[in-house]
């Protein structure tokens, strides 16, 4: 018998097997023996994650021989037909290679036509967003006035690309992005049924390198077994994926904390004469503190954090020794040097510096701990201490940060509703509600939901821009408000989580207002004569007379 990639040969053939979509193979299956099957559907999502097959095991659904049946047979004609690719009424059609009117013109020609034998004709259009404007066009026709017997499943990897036309004609389902862990424990499983022993730290490192797509990890897999045999060793793994060890990650890592710019720069040399390149590095070192990101903000939990659980607990360790705001620092510091390589002519010089930064900014951070040294006053003349919230804090905001614009109250027509976009987003993904939960408040109003986080908790915020993220939380929060929103995270500079305005904050109305220079002159005035500000002044010798300015 040929050799068979893993990936066909690991296709699932049932509902059951498939890894990761549960919320949409349920509620197929409820379709089913429902017997409320749907003209169109359209199936949303990174490749690699499971349409095509989902696809397939939904039209062996609607034709087995047994059925209509949520657990085909896979052994009568028409199962198998489907499996081979061979099926004549389950027509399988590439719109990055048929992108065309007269393909769509052909088609529509052919739905017209009863299912040669089987109860179903069943139109799988991958890449539908592919097609062209007049190819859109006819497929609206059809969608608009399907014939009984016909069923149209289409795949998008670029949802915003599919016309809102063709959109409301389709029932639609989001295929997940595959978890590390879900990955790591098929690869496992697969490797074990073919005999082929493979160290946890190789697998993990395939996990990862897959980034939420199986099939990925199934043709990393394959090489791995290509190159090593039945015995896949991590180091051949880490060589083969040109990954940095993760120890040298480690040191590198340590070292920045550390803050021993020397070590940093000697441990680069040995990860670029070890034949890795500058992008790499960069890149699995932003890996490598998102994971000491996740341990920090939720604990050891294997399902969130993208290594070996053997790994965790020196994870844990060294994350202790960081705050939030380091690691969002060391991000930016990352996402920018990642940008800066791009093109360069000059790739390790730009790796260099741009981790001299980060030791730099774990130094600034220590700065900060120092001047925490010299709060704990109120500010002269400040009727109210400042409100912080959550817990305190070792880092302060600086000084400067009373002058920072504050947003106003939200109006009292808006609607707290943190708990049950919490809950709507934990169904979905406990990452994102874990992170989500750190955020003080949520505000519906108008068309757009306004999530806010204390400065203390600005990393969680700013993990959660990434837009799969942010696409999650607008799921949920459009389910419960029943009409979409507009999702704005934001981090408040120091403030209280709100309560409900004491009389003595609101002015009474007959009070004059000073002119906006006079009140910037007393504030500059004020922040000069604060005590934390001399003690500042005096420590590190400034001479001049210092300037206040607003920060924007
Ligand atoms: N959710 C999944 N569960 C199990 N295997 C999967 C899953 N997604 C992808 N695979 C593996 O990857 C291969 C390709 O998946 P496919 O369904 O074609 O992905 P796509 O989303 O790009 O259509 C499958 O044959 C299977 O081996
Ligand atoms: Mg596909
Ligand atoms: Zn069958």
């Amino acid at each position: 018998m040929s050799y068979q990639v893993l990936a066909r040969k690991w296709r699932p053939q049932t509902f059951a097997e498939v890894v990761g979509q549960g919320a949409t193979a349920e509620t197929l299956k409820n379709a089913i023996s429902q017997n409320r099957i749907a003209h169109a559907y359209l199936f949303a999502g990174a490749r690699g994650v499971g349409k095509t097959t989902t696809a397939r095991i939904l039209a062996k659904a609607l034709n087995c021989r047994q059925g209509p049946t949520v657990n085909p047979c896979n052994d009568c004609a028409s199962c198998r037909e489907v499996t081979s690719g061979q099926s004549i009424d389950v027509l399988e059609i590439d719109a990055a290679s048929n992108r065309g009117i007269d393909e769509i013109r052909e088609l529509r020609e052919s739905v017209k036509y009863r299912a040669a034998r089987d109860r179903y004709k069943v139109f799988i259009i991958d890449e539908v967003h592919m097609l062209t404007t007049e190819a859109f066009n006819a497929l609206l026709k059809t969608l608009e006035e399907p014939p009984a017997h016909v069923v149209f499943i289409l795949a998008t990897t670029e949802l915003h690309k599919v016309p809102g036309t063709i959109l409301s004609r389709c029932q639609h389902f989001n295929f997940r992005a595959i978890s590390y862990r879900e990955i790591f424990e098929r690869l496992a499983l697969i490797a074990s049924e073919e005999q082929v022993r493979i160290e946890e730290r190789a697998l993990s490192a395939i996990a990862r390198a897959s980034e939420g797509s199986l099939r990925d990890g199934e043709s990393l897999l394959d090489q791995a077994i290509s190159l090593c045999g039945q015995e896949v060793k991590e180091e051949q793994v880490r060589d083969l994926l040109g990954v940095v060890p993760q120890q040298l990650l480690e040191e590198v890592a340590d070292a920045v904390i550390d803050r021993d710019s020397k070590r940093v720069l000697a441990l680069v040399d040995q990860v670029l004469t070890s034949g890795r390149n500058p992008q790499q590095l960069v890149r699995e070192l932003m890996g490598h503190f998102r994971n000491l990101l996740m341990v920090k903000i939720a604990g050891k939990d294997p399902q969130l954090v993208a290594v070996p659980a053997e790994d965790l607990d020196r994870l844990q360790t060294v994350s202790a020794q960081l705050s939030e705001e380091d690691v969002t620092r060391f991000f930016q510091i990352l996402v920018a040097t990642d940008g800066e390589l791009r093109g360069s002519s000059y790739p390790r010089l730009h790796l260099e510096l741009g981790l001299v930064r980060m030791v730099q900014a774990k130094r600034l951070a220590a700065l900060e701990e120092l001047l925490a040294a010299f709060s704990g006053d109120t500010l002269p003349g400040n009727p109210e201490p400042p409100a912080t919230a959550g817990p305190s804090r070792s880092a302060p905001s600086p000084p400067s940060a009373i002058f920072q614009d504050s947003s106003p109250p939200s109006p009292a027509a808006a609607t707290t509703c943190l708990d049950g976009i919490l809950e709507a987003v934990s169904n979905e993904s406990p990452m994102v509600a874990s992170m989500l939960g750190h955020a003080w408040d949520a505000t519906v109003s108008g068309d757009s939901l306004r999530v806010r986080f204390a400065t203390g908790r600005r990393g969680s915020c700013e993990l959660l821009q990434a837009p799969e993220n942010l696409e999650v939380i607008a799921r949920a929060s459009a389910e419960l408000e029943g009409r979409p929103l507009k999702v704005t995270l934001l981090v408040e500079e120091d403030q209280a989580p709100p309560q409900a305005p004491t009389p003595a904050k609101v002015p009474p109305p007959a009070e004059v207002i000073p002119p906006e220079d006079q009140i910037e002159r007393q504030e500059s005035k004020r922040i000069l004569e604060d005590k934390r500000v001399q003690s500042f002044l005096e420590v590190f010798q400034v001479q001049e007379k210092p300037e206040v300015r607003k920060l924007k």
